[in-house]
């Protein structure tokens, strides 16, 4: 027996790898893995759609030498079989080449480390003209002549990658540069999102400065951490000597978030797509809004997020793809996780149907109350309610009758279509905007109040008034209006 060694045809492979299905924000997202990888703390990407159209992204990282840069632009760089440093976000010793070459014909790398600058390029025409594995050897003047080389050069060490012949971005648009700056915003949201960790520099990661075309990225929270509450302890996963953090959130009730809050939250496809698992890998967000089919997505659950933390050494169990855009739990991760989902969404369904704690204790008087029958949900308004008994009793016997009938024409005609879609777009409701004790509320308790005839039905609507809604919104405070008017 002999050995044969056959290297793939290049510019097959090439070509090959480009469809590999990255977006554009995924391919500068596994760029930018490479340059914190490369413990850079600024990352400047300039996207330049006039011109010679150009992608470059510069960093401040440690640089690589002669050698080093030859070897990173090799397809299957290092060996994914190895094992990484526990802040390596690279995986397979490919996204350099095919994220980059999945938008472009041409990518040069340019590299400033120990006082030298080293650069290399691929380009895909050449490399399909020589039908080899030709990596073009940049010397001194040609790289001066790259866009922001400059910049470089002022660093003590970095690395710039460029794009050029950007032939995957605005493919088939009329309007190049239009489509180029909403791509553009797109990026933004991407990695305002992915990094949000390295952006915001939390607690044992040093923080990372990245900007497009000189405009910051502000980091992206998608658990709203101030606002939202953490109903569970955090769960720990152990596999062998390795550990998953699970921490789940339940967003704040729409009611209480601003409107850039739920722009910000919500993105383009609303809550109810977010919601979720948010895997990061070492900090880096790497698939977000799914359930792992565990679950569905239900509207009652859209407020619950969880956010999990994998390490990079269970990439084999997680199979994650070359884009970094997919991962699947292992089989024991996710029993642990099934198990705690049941749990969280429990609670997401809470804080979306009522507002606030208080709602959710059985003693409150609701005025409208939800049945469940066996032709299907009823929700009917509480005749028991104060201002319907107190209104009884003010009418008529016969007049009875007209209060029945108003009170199911309401029940009958709940506008439950435009409800499930403005619900699900998650607009705001003025309905239920009781933010402050408004005079129409002072008014409603007075009126109450002047209905009981003696001392113990007074005493008894002292003793009902604070749970019952709309009143129980403002715990203590009609008690004390009332008072102060000197109706107690
Ligand atoms: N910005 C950078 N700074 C320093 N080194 C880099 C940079 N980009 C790439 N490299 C080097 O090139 C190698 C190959 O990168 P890549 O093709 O993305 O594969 P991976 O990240 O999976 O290793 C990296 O492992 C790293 O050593
Ligand atoms: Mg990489």
């Amino acid at each position: 027996m002999r050995e044969i060694s056959i290297p793939p045809y290049a510019p097959m492979l090439m070509e090959s790898t480009r469809a590999l299905g990255y977006s554009l924000e995924a391919a500068i997202a596994d760029i930018l893995d490479n340059s914190i990888t490369a413990k850079a703390t600024n990352i400047s990407i300039k996207f330049i759609p006039f011109g010679e159209p150009y992608l470059s992204i510069l960093d401040n990282g440690k640089g690589m030498n002669s050698v080093e840069i030859t070897d990173a632009m090799r397809y299957g760089s290092g060996n994914p079989l190895e094992t990484r440093d526990l802040d390596d976000l690279g995986r397979f010793g490919l996204g350099l080449k095919t994220a980059s070459l999945s938008q472009s014909r041409k990518l040069t790398v340019i590299s400033l480390k120990n006082g030298k600058l080293s650069g290399r390029s691929w380009d895909l025409d050449h490399v399909i003209k020589s039908g080899k594995w030709s990596l073009l050897v940049l010397d001194k003047k040609d790289m001066l002549k790259f866009p922001q080389i400059e910049l470089l050069q002022l660093q003590s060490s970095g690395t710039l990658v460029i794009l050029q012949n950007l032939d995957r971005v605005g493919n088939g648009e009329s309007d190049f540069e239009a489509a180029f700056s909403e791509k553009m915003d797109r990026v933004r949201e991407h990695l305002s999102l992915v990094f949000h960790r390295y952006i915001s520099g939390e607690s044992g990661l040093k923080s990372i400065k990245m900007n497009i075309n000189n405009e910051p990225l502000a980091p992206h929270d998608p658990f709203l951490i101030n606002k939202s509450t953490q109903i569970m302890d955090d769960e720990k996963i152990s596999i062998g000597d390795h550990l998953i953090l699970v921490k789940p959130y339940i967003l704040p009730h729409i009611s209480k978030m601003t409107d850039a809050e739920i722009k910000m939250l919500g993105g383009k496809d609303g809550l109810t797509k977010q919601q979720g698992f948010y895997v990061y890998r070492n900090k880096r967000l790497l698939i977000w809004g799914s359930w792992f089919r565990l679950i569905r997505k239900d509207e009652l659950s859209k407020l619950a997020r969880v956010r999990v933390d994998i390490p990079n050494t269970l990439d084999h169990l997680w199979a994650i793809d070359i884009r970094k855009s997919t991962a699947t739990p292992p089989e024991i991760v996710r029993k642990n996780l099934s198990r705690i989902v049941g749990q969280i969404t429990e609670g997401s369904k809470r804080t979306w149907t009522f507002r606030g704690k208080k709602e959710t204790d059985d003693s409150i008087v609701h005025l409208w109350t939800r049945l469940k029958t066996r032709e299907g949900i009823l929700y009917d308004i509480n005749r028991d309610h104060p201002l319907v008994e107190m209104l009884k009793e003010k009418l008529d016997l016969k007049d009875h009758k007209f209060l029945h009938q108003l009170l199911k024409m309401i029940e009958m005609n709940i506008p439950l279509n435009s409800l499930y879609i403005d619900l699900t777009n998650d607009e705001k409701f003025k309905n239920n905007e009781l933010y402050e004790l408004t005079d129409d509320i002072k008014e409603l308790a007075e009126l109450l109040l002047e209905n009981c005839k003696n001392p113990e039905e007074r005493q008894r609507f002292f003793d009902k008034i604070e749970s019952t809604p709309p009143f129980s919104q403002f715990p203590g405070k009609i008690v004390k209006y009332l008072k102060e008017v000197n109706h107690a």
